[in-house]
């Protein structure tokens, strides 16, 4: 299928070294003005994007197999968001839906609604990240139960803000010298099918790790019945690419049901057809009771949106809002997000990551560096092992492989402590996946043989 929006350069174009001057020149800027809380890989410096390619500020053309952490679902720049942006830019830029109403709030949300992945009808609440979007599900969950504790998983990751923080669990960075958090929160562990006790049935597995909350959690740390919700990402995301099993998400749906507490799938990486799916969460059969959606819905404007069943939604006036959340312009970018992937572009991200993953089920048995490869759609994680039997992390190898493919113009990211993440746009062809896949082994295969010197620039921009 050949995306309508798709650049026509077939492959990356390096003109200058890396980083270029204009590149280094504006690096030297941001360490003096900006945040050092940001976590850059490798010193891109964008300029301009389309389809999946970037060009950054010294002419070099790079294939993004980012999205810009999983957000360009439709790729950069596409005609047809530009243009909806544009048009709703001319006519109202903003006018903030808690205080006032315009025809763009309920237009998405009915759109919402026909797509959601529990029976209707539904309500929404916009917010402006994903953050925010798990922020509203916690207050919204504490609000309708009038219950206190919410159980997360090990290794999730909900955003950063203090609620969202408080739920997130994949890297103690980003909880150091935070505390105390918002109390209430129980965390647990997530299945991980890859590392999992030798000896142990998948299937079996997954239902015990879940169970963990009803034989362990709830018999001597949390009453269930001041349990709010549980909240999980359906793939875990910043974890490290990790696809729950069909069968733990079904046990933690029969936990709720039983126990009268809220299931939130966090869907803000995994949503938006990027799994080939609308969400992620369709590949269970659950229906969850609110879902947090983000990133990819508006192909790069700030925009989240919290959709529960309606009756969940039962917040009185003043009790949760923001300023700009539903933003008329954001929200015409998600409508026409939303068409394209319809149309095209979450058939695509089926057919194409099915294509990648046929392409590297056997990197495992042929490439010594690679542990496991894993994933749905375009939502797929390379894992690296130093060692195969011990599955030791290789995190300072997988951190070679990402910047050596910077190197040689494929923008790639990595998740969890080893694990290289694989989220282009969902208009990627498969050629361009072909490409990048052989850019990518070759990179492993370097890395691998010890050959790989890091740049100068490594030591400096490293995470
Ligand atoms: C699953 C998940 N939830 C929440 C967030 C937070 O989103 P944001 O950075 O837009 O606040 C992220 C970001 O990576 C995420 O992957």
């Amino acid at each position: 299928m050949p995306p309508s929006a798709l650049a026509a350069t077939d492959s990356p174009i390096l003109r200058t070294q890396l980083p270029g001057p204009n590149a280094r020149r504006i690096i030297a800027a941001d360490e003096r003005l900006i945040s050092p809380s940001y976590t850059r890989s490798y010193p891109l410096v964008a300029q301009r994007g389309r389809g999946i390619v970037v060009e950054d500020v010294d002419g070099n053309e790079f294939f993004d197999f980012s999205a810009g952490i999983a957000v360009t679902s439709t790729g950069h720049c596409h005609p047809e968001v530009v243009a909806a942006i544009q048009k709703q830019a001319a006519e109202l830029i903003h006018m903030s839906g808690t205080d006032f109403y315009y025809p763009q709030l309920t237009e998405l949300a009915a759109r919402l609604s026909r797509i959601a992945p529990m029976p209707g009808p539904h309500r929404v609440h916009y917010g402006n990240s994903g953050a925010e979007a798990v922020e509203a599900a916690f207050k919204l969950a504490r609000y309708h139960t009038k219950r206190q504790h919410i159980i997360a998983f090990h290794g999730a990751f909900h955003g950063r803000t203090m609620g969202a923080l408080s739920l997130t669990c994949s890297k103690v960075q980003q909880r150091r010298r935070f505390a105390p958090l918002v109390p209430g929160v129980v965390h647990v562990p997530y299945p991980n099918l890859y590392r999992r006790p030798a000896g142990t049935e998948p299937e079996q597995y997954a239902r015990d790790t879940a169970r963990y909350i009803e034989d362990w959690v709830f018999r001597t740390e949390v009453p269930p019945e001041e349990c709010a919700a549980i909240i999980v990402e359906a793939i875990q995301g910043e974890g490290g690419y990790l696809p729950a099993p069909s069968a733990f998400l079904q046990e933690l749906r029969r936990i709720c049901d039983k126990h009268g507490i809220l299931l939130i799938i966090d869907e803000v990486q995994s949503g938006m057809g990027r799994t080939g799916k609308w969400w992620a969460i369709e590949h269970s059969g659950v229906a969850p009771d609110m879902i947090a959606v983000a990133k990819g819905i508006a192909s790069g404007l700030p925009l989240s949106v919290l959709i529960t069943r309606a009756e969940i939604m039962d917040w009185l006036p003043g009790s949760h809002a923001s300023t700009f959340g539903g933003n008329p312009v954001a929200i015409a970018a998600a409508l026409a997000t939303i068409d394209i992937i319809e149309r095209e572009a979450m058939q695509n991200a089926k057919e194409v990551g099915d294509h990648i993953l046929n392409r590297i089920y056997d990197w495992p048995q042929r490439l010594p560096l690679v542990g496991d490869v894993r994933g749905k759609g375009l939502m797929i994680g390379v894992e690296f092992v130093a060692d195969k039997h011990t599955k030791a992390p290789a995190g300072e190898q997988r951190d070679h492989i990402v910047e050596l493919a910077f190197e040689k113009g494929i923008l790639f990211l990595g998740c969890g402590p080893n694990t290289l993440r694989i989220c282009p746009p969902l208009i990627v062809t498969i050629p361009q996946a072909d490409l990048a896949l052989d850019v990518l082994e070759d990179c492993i295969k370097r890395v691998g043989s010890g050959k790989y010197h890091r740049p100068s620039w490594g030591e400096e921009v490293g995470s």
